[in-house]
């Protein structure tokens, strides 16, 4: 375990809290994140109430679905008991506790079917296979997220960049950019295939 959770929930209500009363002091940051939150798309009207402290606090109705700019839709959030119950040992130990996969045996590291890898913590929809690629690294390698499903976190040594799934922060592994890979983005999302659900495409 890494970021205390309390921060990242902080920021999802920050960014997903629908504000129907801005005329209250708030420092600079929040501000933008208030503009940031009015501006998106697939905001609901909820009831909240908020408190104007130094810590700034939200409390958004609960059941509410959390909407945020750009973030993902859901936050799934679980205690490391709850997740122990729900995942196998080996999907808790890289999903929650960020390890890696021994290259060149997940699942899905070949795998060339179409449809949908989703998030194997929390089944939140991650790529598409058709941003699938064969990167010959030894992990299933995609050159793009859908939108707001992944976030980014430079690792601790500053090195390298971890993805984690937006919705329940489960690792995913990490974003690599520049290697020269001839797609759309040359990014290479190298993704533990523990860490993935494949869905086939519908063939109807
Ligand atoms: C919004 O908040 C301000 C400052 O607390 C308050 O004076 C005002 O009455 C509020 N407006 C509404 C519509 O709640
Ligand atoms: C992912 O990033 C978004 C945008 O910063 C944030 O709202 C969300 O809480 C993050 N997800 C997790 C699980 O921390």
């Amino acid at each position: 375990m890494c970021r205390p959770l309390t921060i990242s929930l902080a920021m999802a209500s920050m960014l997903s809290t629908v504000v129907t009363n801005t005329t209250i002091a708030k420092p600079a940051s929040a501000a933008r994140s208030f503009k940031a939150a009015s501006n998106a798309a697939s905001l609901r009207p909820s009831v909240f109430k908020l408190t104007h402290n130094p810590t700034l606090r939200f409390e958004a109705r609960r059941g509410v679905a959390m909407a945020s700019a750009g973030g993902a839709e859901t936050q799934v959030q679980k205690s490391e008991e709850e997740w122990r119950a729900i995942l196998s040992p080996e999907q808790f130990r890289i999903l929650r506790q960020k390890g890696t996969e021994y290259p060149g045996t997940g699942e899905y590291n070949k795998n060339k079917a179409e449809g949908v890898y989703n998030c194997a913590g929390c089944g939140t929809p991650l790529y598409k296979s058709t941003t699938k690629f064969d990167s010959g690294c030894g992990w299933p390698a995609f050159f793009e997220g859908l939108p707001g499903a992944i976030n980014e976190t430079t690792d601790a040594d500053g090195r390298r960049v971890e993805i984690t799934c937006a919705a329940c922060g489960g690792h995913l592994g990490h974003v690599f950019r520049g290697e020269g890979f001839p797609t759309p983005t040359d990014a290479r999302h190298c993704v533990n295939s523990v860490s993935l659900k494949f869905t086939p495409a519908n063939k109807s």
